[in-house]
């Protein structure tokens, strides 16, 4: 942890370069989800309280979402409230966890399920971050650009389309641009339904079929990143089933995926049924019914309950493919 003169204070738990090279100064803390505790917090808050910090001070959130989540979670509660500003540093932070006002930690029995929403003062994306960012992290970043090309812009997917190769080589003036269409798409939708009560749910596109592959493999086989890739090809694929989505777009999204190049982990075999189980005790389904968001277009999406498990179990399988 650093304190600039102004009395603000930076937060510089997992970025693992820095630690590495200076533990002493900066108090090494563990790196990854284990840090979003209550435990990790309560260090943090012990340590501003025994430096004065007060309600005028800022939490500045540099790192990936992991520090975004947890250090916007103390911002939210210390003093009841202090300023926050996201300096995110992995793709996934820069077009997604740092802007919106989700802030959080985990619990022993489920992910985020302690937070609240508080939206940071700025946020601070600099695409010169992704330099040291390691690839699969990158790449992780790039499920849910995916996303939001699909779901809200034709000329963000067309890019995507047409500029993957630099893309992935992480060409600045694409990424730039890249993480600025994807901010904006998502505040956009932020302003318009903060609490998630209608629209905000169109950016779980991928995400209800991800997690349950995510959960399935466990996250350190299959990242959440990846598992979006994944969970998107299954939405697609159903989409066109029910005839949400015509032919030729969801030829064209799917083949923009598997250029990514994720594939399901190897090591273990898939079962379609438990993926649908698991599916099932997620906390969005209501009367056995599946709130699936499905593209039904390039830059457009819908939401269609579905309780047929014969179509959601066939949308497993075509990953097979
Ligand atoms: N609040 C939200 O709306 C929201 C949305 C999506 C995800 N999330 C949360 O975000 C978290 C995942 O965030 P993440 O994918 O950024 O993972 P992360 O924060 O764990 O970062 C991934 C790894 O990259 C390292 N790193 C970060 N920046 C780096 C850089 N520039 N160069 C080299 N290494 C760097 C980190 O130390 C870490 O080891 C999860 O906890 C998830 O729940 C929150
Ligand atoms: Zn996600």
């Amino acid at each position: 942890m650093v304190v600039t003169s102004l009395g603000m204070l930076i937060i510089v738990l997992p970025l693992s370069l820095l630690v590495r090279h200076k533990p002493e100064h900066y108090g090494y803390r563990p790196d990854g989800e284990v840090s979003k505790s209550l435990e990790e917090v309560n260090h943090v808050y012990t340590w501003l309280l025994e430096n004065h910090f007060e309600r005028r001070s800022t939490i500045i959130a540099l790192g990936g979402g992991v520090v975004g989540d947890m250090s916007g979670f103390i911002a939210a509660t210390f003093l009841r409230g202090i300023n926050l500003i996201q300096v995110p540093t992995t793709l996934l932070a820069q077009v997604d966890s740092s802007i919106g006002g989700k802030v959080g930690i985990n619990h022993a029995l489920g992910k985020n399920l302690i937070g609240a929403f508080y939206q940071p003062r700025m946020v601070l994306a600099d695409v010169d971050f992704f330099k040291t960012l390691p690839r699969e992290e990158f790449i992780c970043g790039m499920g849910e650009v995916i996303k939001y090309g699909i779901l809200g812009s034709k000329p963000l997917f067309e890019i995507l389309e047409n500029h993957l190769p630099e893309i992935l080589q992480k060409d600045k003036d694409l990424l730039s641009r890249i993480v600025f269409d994807c901010a904006q798409i998502k505040a956009k939708i932020v302003e318009e339904d903060e609490r998630e009560l209608g629209i905000r749910a169109h950016l779980n596109l991928g995400h209800t079929f991800g997690h349950a592959l995510e959960t399935f493999y466990k996250s350190e086989t299959l990242k959440h990143g990846q598992a979006v890739l994944l969970g998107m090809r299954c939405a697609i694929w159903a989409s066109l089933q029910l005839k949400v989505l015509e032919e030729e777009s969801a030829r064209r999204m799917d083949r923009l995926i598997r250029q990514v190049g994720v594939r399901l982990p190897g090591q273990k075999k898939m079962d379609p049924p438990s993926l649908i189980a698991i599916m099932k005790r997620d906390k969005k389904v209501k009367d056995g019914r599946i709130n699936l968001v499905l593209p039904a277009g390039i830059g457009q999406v819908t939401i269609r309950p579905v309780s047929d498990e014969a179509l959601l179990q066939a949308s497993f399988e075509s990953l097979q493919d």
